[in-house]
């Protein structure tokens, strides 16, 4: 009897454990033993380790908002095989637009002649998704213009800015409904940002960092075509958008984006994850 309790003692110490450390929404065998009950519910956090990684990609729910639409995303997930349908197992398949919730652009996304030739969401750089990122925010009462891009005072040599604005205030990825005066990118604003910083990845806080329909001028400026000869590189900067910012300090970060590797997708769903 002893041993036996003290063996399971054991298990039970290293199901805790084990369900803490490497796999937290996946509650071990052990754990189910343990619980006998009906308090069998995944652990889903936005920050790791008190304040180590912080989880800066929204769930892709069907309630977040697409672009021009109230009516959200819409069910986009459904199971294709079930258990309870006799299924020897679950299976899922989903379908969505690519730049849907957290995701990142392409360049192909605004350049037709990128798009041809294969710049899309497989063709970006893991070294420009990966590294050193400084958080700021930014004045809530103005879009970004160049005016407004002196006052975070980006240091040079500074490759990856996100950028917190009003949208994380008015928590705009939490609602259902397009909201169309999300707060952008002006033209001017990219402008100062590629004249005098030397940013790469350009991160927001909602679904576009530029209106597209009033200025699809500002998305192809920072996407890549340069009309000035100083400008020489074809890719210059990384959009990603919809990043969720809420509850995170302003400060350097080590960033990590892993877009899924699309070939012919203009964008991609974009995991993205801060480490302090
Ligand atoms: C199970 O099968 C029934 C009957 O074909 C179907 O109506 C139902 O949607 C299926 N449920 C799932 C979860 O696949
Ligand atoms: C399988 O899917 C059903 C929904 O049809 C769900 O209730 C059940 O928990 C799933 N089972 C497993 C083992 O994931
Ligand atoms: C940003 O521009 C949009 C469109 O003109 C406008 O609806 C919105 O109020 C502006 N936001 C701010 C903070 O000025």
């Amino acid at each position: 009897m002893i041993p036996f309790l003290i063996i399971a003692t054991t298990l039970f110490l290293s199901s805790v454990i084990a369900a803490d450390e490497a796999f937290p929404s996946i509650p071990t065998t052990f754990y189910v033993a343990k619980t006998l009950s009906d308090d069998l519910k995944p652990i889903r956090r936005e920050v790791y380790g008190e304040g180590k990684i912080f989880d800066i990609t929204h769930r892709y729910t069907q309630d977040m908002p697409v672009r021009e639409s109230s009516e959200g995303v819409k069910p986009f997930l459904r199971l294709t095989t079930s258990m309870k349908n006799q299924s020897l197992s679950n299976t899922s398949e989903m379908k969505l637009s690519v730049h849907t919730g957290t995701h990142l652009d392409a360049p192909g996304h605004f350049h037709d002649k990128y798009y041809d030739a294969g710049f899309d969401s497989d063709s970006l750089d893991l070294q420009i998704l990966n590294g050193p990122a400084l958080l700021v925010d930014v004045p809530r009462d103005k879009n970004i213009t160049g005016e407004v891009m002196k006052s975070p005072h980006i240091p040079k040599g500074v490759p990856r800015v996100l950028f917190r604005i009003l949208n994380t205030d008015r928590r705009l990825m939490f609602e259902k409904e397009f909201d169309s005066s999300f707060a952008r990118f002006m033209m001017d604003g990219a402008k100062w940002l590629v004249e005098n910083t030397d940013i790469k990845l350009i991160g927001l806080d909602y679904l576009s960092f530029a209106a597209y329909e009033e200025a699809p001028e500002t998305h192809k400026f920072i996407l890549g075509e340069r009309v000035s000869i100083l400008y020489i590189s074809l890719l210059k900067i990384i959009p990603v958008e919809a990043l969720k910012l809420d509850d995170v300090e302003v400060g350097m970060y080590s960033l990590h984006c892993l877009p899924l590797r699309l070939p012919g997708a203009e964008g991609a769903p974009t995991r993205c994850i801060l480490i302090k």
